[in-house]
């Protein structure tokens, strides 16, 4: 039986782990093989995962053209297409966040045509934009949701203010926040809000960008984004992946890895309906796919989170 949950108010049935692209962005992962991707993607179909995360300013389009390529050859009623719009990107660099109306218009079109679909099926705003009339964002997703070329729309990075605005003015069904078990700011505020309104949850970086999968030591140097993270130097890196590696032990305990250990502790907010797991390689999503359907004991899960308290 294939694991699938309900995301809020939606009708998607999608996979608790959702296959992320942003790696597919060369400015903060560096080149990643296009190739190695591919089969990864098309590796998590078989594993039991329909649930699929782009946005497109990954890449300027290359995560969007690349995931359209490897869903292509899977079947379309059965997967679940997420892209995000926001940044109005012009292919030499420069970019800036536009959520009017016909920048929305526009971006759609563009999105559908890099993925070769005729409907995204849930198609989120990947920020606020300060500048930019909600009334206007929102107004252009009820109309794409009309012409069917959106199934449901959502939001992404939102505070509760906000969600409650944006949920005035429009029916954004899901949020997609960023958390991991070492930053759970949002259980204080953002989910209980999202679990009191049935808005659907997929969290971001839900390993801390690779630091939760008890690989790294407290001593490596890093060449891509998280050479600027304070989490990735000196005398915190090496607190941190000392606390992983302690959380290593109840992973073993279980006959888990401690990357599939954190995402079962993370899956078991019940505010929370899905992880994207950012993946580079099929390895990595065959190990974090058998995650699914797993439970820690709430005593354990307790430990976890205490030992990442830091
Ligand atoms: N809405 C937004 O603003 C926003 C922002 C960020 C991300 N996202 C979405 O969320 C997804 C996930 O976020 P994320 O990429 O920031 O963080 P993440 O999933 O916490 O970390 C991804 C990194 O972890 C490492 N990794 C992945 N699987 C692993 C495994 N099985 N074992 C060991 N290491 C593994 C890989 O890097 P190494 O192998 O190099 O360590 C990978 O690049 C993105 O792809 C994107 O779809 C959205």
């Amino acid at each position: 039986m294939a694991h699938r949950v309900r995301l809020g108010r939606t009708d998607l049935q999608v996979s608790p782990i959702c296959f992320g692209t942003w790696q597919l962005s060369p400015r903060f992962w560096g080149p990643q093989p296009e190739d190695q991707l591919l089969g990864a993607m098309r590796r998590a179909f078989e594993l039991g995962i329909n649930f699929y995360d782009t946005a497109d300013a990954y890449g300027d389009g290359l995560s969007e053209e690349v995931t359209g390529k490897a869903l292509a050859s899977l079947p379309r009623g059965q997967v679940v297409l997420a892209t995000k719009v926001y940044w109005h990107f012009y292919g030499d660099g420069r970019r800036h966040p536009d959520l009017t109306k016909n920048y929305i218009l526009s971006a759609c079109e563009a999105s559908l045509r890099r993925l070769k679909m005729d409907y995204i099926d849930l198609y989120q705003v990947h920020a606020w934009d300060p500048v930019s009339d909600p009334r206007e964002t929102a107004e252009a997703m009820e109309l794409l949701v009309k012409q069917g070329k959106v199934r449901h729309y959502g939001c992404s990075n939102w505070n509760c203010e906000q969600l409650r605005l944006g949920e005035k003015l429009g029916n954004y069904a899901t949020l997609q926040p960023p958390y991991s078990l070492l930053k759970r700011g949002i259980e204080n505020d953002v989910l209980p809000y999202c679990q009191a309104n049935d808005v659907g949850t997929l969290v971001y970086s839900p390993l801390h960008r690779g630091l939760l999968s008890g690989k790294y030591k407290g001593g490596e140097t890093f060449d891509d984004l998280r050479k600027g993270d304070p989490d990735f130097q000196g005398e915190r890196f090496r607190l941190i992946t000392a606390r992983v590696a302690e959380c290593g032990a109840i992973a073993g305990s279980y006959g888990l890895t401690t990357t599939q250990l954190m995402y079962a502790a993370t899956l078991m907010h019940p505010g929370i309906d899905c992880a994207i797991a950012g993946i580079k390689n099929t390895a990595q999503i065959e190990e974090i796919a058998a995650a699914m359907g797993k439970r820690l004991s709430h005593e354990d899960c307790h430990k976890v989170r205490t030992l990442l308290s830091v």
